[in-house]
């Protein structure tokens, strides 16, 4: 046992892990390991909500992105990554919160509308309108005190502090309000400079992009359309490289604005500095990648113990509950 404060947070597996997720949420993740005692989930069952035709893929995604956390800093020897679907209590939890919560409060969750319409959800499923509560359970089964997400995941959040709130006031006071921390910068733009950047819309460097397709993504990258000849003043609030220099490139940021602004540095120089930047922040990621890629078998292995101990944790916190609620028939501490 650790006194640690804990923490809990995780992503749906449905891909490529990009630079928004990294500065939105991974890399508090990774900041946070040591001083936290860090649990990670691998939401498969999330991503059936919207994925459920499509059950192929959910190995292979959560592969993917194990290997993304693990190239991305994150240390199996300290933090815990497991898998959502391996551990069924997590289900059981989250059948008792759905007891008290209400449809209206989930039908009018900002973030649940919203994916509605962009996956054309016109009559929802069971499934995908309770996710959120399905997440609460993810959360309070750890006891988890600091969740660190992206701001979509803001609504989820209150939801599960005020199902805590309940749950504790109906029963015993078992479960932990956890806080919710975000990233730097909660919304990356885009390659396109329109929207922010995600895999659907197909504007997103990967932290598994080699040099070569980094380079060829920011050379492609709409800048200043004012900007024909270099010494044309330039207007960086408007650029996208900027908006990637400004948050991944502190100490030059002051100068790269003075000179565009000036016409003293041209498009080309100015996406070559960022290029060597990103690439400075991939690299390391690209050299523990590696040492997954050439042994297969070890994030098996890492996911395989993540999820031992985590479900150890889940036990411990479910047959709380259990006796809290008065349903634990069989154990002779119960009463009756
Ligand atoms: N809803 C999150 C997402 O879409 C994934 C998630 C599932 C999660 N369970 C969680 C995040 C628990 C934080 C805590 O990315």
């Amino acid at each position: 046992m650790t006194d640690k404060k804990r923490i809990l947070t995780g992503d749906r597996p449905t891909g490529k892990l990009h630079l928004g997720h990294y500065v939105g949420s991974v890399a508090n993740r990774v900041r946070l390991q040591e001083e936290y005692d860090s649990y990670i989930i691998i939401a498969d069952v999330q991503a059936l909500t919207t994925n459920f035709d499509q059950p192929e893929n959910l190995s292979r995604d959560t592969l993917q992105i194990a290997e993304d956390y693990l190239a991305a800093g994150l240390d199996p020897r300290i933090s815990t990554i497991f898998i959502q679907s391996m551990i069924p209590e997590i289900h059981e939890l989250a059948a008792y919160f759905g007891m008290f919560t209400s449809v209206n409060v989930l039908r009018h969750n900002p973030t649940v509308k919203s994916e509605a319409q962009q996956h054309g959800f016109s009559d929802m499923t069971y499934g995908f309108l309770g996710y959120p509560v399905s997440q609460a359970a993810d959360i309070t089964i750890f006891k988890a005190n600091l969740v660190p997400v992206g701001e979509d995941q803001i609504p989820h959040l209150e939801l599960t502090r005020k199902i805590v709130r309940r749950f504790n006031d109906l029963y015993k006071p078992v479960l932990v309000e956890p806080e919710i921390l975000i990233g730097e910068v909660p919304r990356l733009v885009g390659l396109d400079g329109k929207s922010k950047m995600s895999k659907s819309l197909d504007n997103a460097i990967y932290l598994s992009d080699t040099t070569e397709e980094l380079r060829k993504k920011v050379m492609d990258a709409v800048t200043d359309p004012a900007r024909i000849h270099k010494t044309d003043p330039g207007h960086p609030e408007i650029c996208t490289v900027f908006a990637y220099h400004k948050v991944f490139n502190q100490p030059e940021v002051a100068q790269i604005e003075c000179d565009c602004r000036q016409g003293a540095i041209g498009c080309v120089a100015c996406k070559k500095t960022l290029i060597a930047c990103l690439d400075g922040l991939l690299m390391p990621m690209r050299e523990r990648r590696q040492q997954y890629v050439d042994n297969p078998g070890l994030v098996k292995d890492i996911l395989w113990d993540g999820t031992q101990r985590a479900h150890r944790v889940a036990k411990e916190t479910m047959a709380e509950v259990r006796e809290a609620m008065g349903i634990n028939y069989f154990n002779p501490r119960s009463n009756g």
